[in-house]
């Protein structure tokens, strides 16, 4: 690891954590046992990312098109993400991460808002990592979420002229959070599937065939090794080292 330590680092890794369901298949458990291991294997992927020093991580927990599956396992999942919080947000702060959740919050239960708004309360006192939740997150909701948000300010049409890329970045959830550079999605599909379509403008992508509750240590190294070799240019014709 030492050697990956002074190569080049995303600053922001991105995680689309896929293939719960076909993990949980395969060993002929329920869709929610997947879910279940996924949520630990979470978890673990927080201390190996902790110990690379990268400052910013997002996963992709649930979508806004999530809502489309069996009501069991969208019951499964609701009470998953509570749990989890209650298990872990006193480890995840001893950590230094502190947790941000990224959504229409509003629409989740009340145990889940109410952990949320505990760990919100009680940042670590020595921050080490962001960690981006995403949670009933869907990249064009938050783009039409900012429009909302636009129009609803005190001269929406001076803002019309005014608006810019930089200026419609403060309507999103998350203004402040910098835009991820490496989103790895696991269990092998490549596509977006709705996450971040604003912030990936630039991102660059690596696909693991594992499944979420098997992406290992090796499986993450070799992410960032093929990430360090990625030329990033955003337009140009130089390759740029965009935030080191
Ligand atoms: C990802 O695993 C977790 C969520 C979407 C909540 P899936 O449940 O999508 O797993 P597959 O794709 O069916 O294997
Ligand atoms: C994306 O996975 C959403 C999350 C990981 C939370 P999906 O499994 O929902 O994506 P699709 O349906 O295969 O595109
Ligand atoms: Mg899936």
């Amino acid at each position: 690891m030492a050697q990956t330590e002074e190569k080049r680092l995303p600053r922001h890794l991105a995680f689309i954590m896929d293939g719960n369901g076909r993990w949980a298949q395969e060993r002929g458990l329920s869709r929610s046992a997947g879910h279940r291991a996924g949520a630990e294997r979470l978890r673990e992927v927080c201390y190996w990312v902790l110990d690379y020093g990268i400052r910013h991580m997002s996963v992709y927990a649930f979508s806004t098109e999530n809502w489309r599956r069996s009501k069991q396992e969208v019951n499964g999942l609701m009470r998953l993400i509570p749990d989890f919080f209650q298990r872990y947000a006193a480890e995840l702060r001893e950590l230094g991460v502190t947790v941000h959740f990224v959504g229409d919050l509003e629409e989740l239960s009340p145990s889940t808002q109410k952990i949320i708004e505990k760990m919100r309360a009680t940042p670590p006192d020595q921050p080490e990592m962001d960690l981006y939740i995403c949670l009933n997150y869907g990249g064009r909701r938050e783009i039409v979420r900012a429009v909302q948000k636009a129009l609803r300010s005190p001269d929406p049409l001076a803002l019309a002229d005014q608006l810019t890329e930089e200026r419609f970045r403060d309507f999103l959830y998350l203004p402040g959070m910098p835009d991820p550079d490496l989103i790895v999605r696991t269990a092998g599909e490549q596509r977006l599937s709705n996450f971040w379509l604003w912030q990936a403008a630039y991102a660059e992508f690596y696909y693991s065939p594992a499944y979420w509750p098997d992406f290992g240590q090796a499986d993450l190294a070799q992410a960032l090794e093929t990430y360090s070799h990625r030329q990033r240019r955003y337009g140009g014709e130089k390759s740029v080292d965009a935030h080191h």
